[in-house]
């Protein structure tokens, strides 16, 4: 193996921040006010999702680790040897280890993250851990247009797409669909896409898991709105928001608000928004997912499920597809 450090230039689609504003001034001026979760990943908002992967009441980052742990030797067996390895929403590139380690000589591994320097930082890591690999970096908001660097010289044999975190549940079920199809033509035929989803399970671990008693999730919530004031100029003060995580019972999400605590005024530029008492910013949702409701979704979007993993107490799933 080559044992040089072989990071290749980011391809960098960051969203500019006309996006960022853009996106925040058509979701303040719907009449139930909402803000995209994509932009709560800011560098300090990255810092506290990975201290959210670590509290004791948010059981889905140690659960899925264990189960990408147990299988993934089963999964660089589905794979093959030489596979060109695309992460979406890479993080701290913690689980990628795992694959990393199984896969027999992995061709390039392709992170593509919103959250620019957050990547970066994790792909030092990585490329010290795993000397030689090619590391192809894109930061692209996903749900938008994009295409994957090509790596001359760089042969590969398959594709492997990788979507972990249960993040497949922040989209509706219709985004998801969206998403999946165009995961399945930037990896191609005959791709295996490997993705962690949550499962619906008692609503009272639900409702802990997103209202830790630290307070962690409710700073990462609120972070959004320090963001706007920093990057947008807003003027949302902090102390007169809380922080809220409800159980939809119909729709079988986790929902996240940011409550107004009372009647206020905001601004963002000449724009000004107005706040009844209790009225909320709905921030995330979080679609938790039968096994077979989650399998016939895959089809939908093109893909044909290879098999299912799961813990022992059925919290969390991990999906291999066939890309059609
Ligand atoms: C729930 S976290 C999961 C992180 C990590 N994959 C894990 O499993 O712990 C979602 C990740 O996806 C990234 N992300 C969220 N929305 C995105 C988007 N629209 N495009 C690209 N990355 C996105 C975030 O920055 C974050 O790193």
């Amino acid at each position: 193996m080559n044992r040089t450090r072989r990071i290749e230039a980011l391809q960098d689609l960051e969203p500019t921040v006309e996006e960022f504003h853009a996106s925040v001034i058509e979701g303040l001026s719907a009449p139930r006010k909402t803000l995209p979760c994509k932009f709560f990943y800011d560098e300090r908002g990255s810092r506290l999702f990975d201290e959210i992967c670590e509290l004791p009441e948010y059981y889905p980052t140690r659960t899925e680790l264990g189960i990408l742990e147990r299988h993934a030797g089963d999964i660089a067996a589905l794979a093959g040897p030489r596979a060109r390895l695309v992460e979406f929403g890479s993080g701290a590139g913690v689980k990628i280890r795992l694959l990393l380690r199984a896969l027999r000589e992995p061709a390039a591994y392709l992170p593509v993250e919103i959250s620019r320097d957050h990547m970066l930082a994790a792909n030092e890591g990585i490329a010290a851990k795993f000397p030689g690999l090619c590391i192809a970096p894109v930061c692209a908001d996903y749900t938008q247009p994009f295409t994957l660097p090509e790596l001359p010289g760089n042969e590969f044999r398959t594709t492997l797409g990788f979507f972990p975190g249960s993040t497949i549940g922040n989209f509706t079920r219709d985004e998801a669909i969206s998403f999946l199809r165009v995961a399945r033509n930037l990896l191609g035929k005959e791709a295996l896409m490997i993705i962690g989803v949550d499962l619906v399970k008692d609503a009272g671990l639900l409702k802990a898991a997103y209202n830790d008693k630290a307070g962690v999730t409710a700073a990462f919530n609120l972070n959004l709105l320090r963001r706007i004031n920093r990057e947008l100029g807003g003027t949302f003060d902090l102390a007169a928001f809380r922080h809220e995580a409800r159980w939809n019972e119909t729709l079988e999400r986790i929902e996240m608000h940011l409550v107004s605590m009372k009647r206020q005024q905001v601004a963002i530029g000449e724009k000004r928004f107005h706040f009844a008492e209790g009225e909320t910013i709905h921030t995330e949702s979080s679609h938790k997912y039968r096994i077979d409701g989650f399998r016939m979704l895959t089809r939908e979007a093109g893909y044909e499920p290879v098999t299912v993993w799961t813990d022992d107490q059925e919290l969390f799933s991990v999906h291999a597809l066939r890309t059609a």
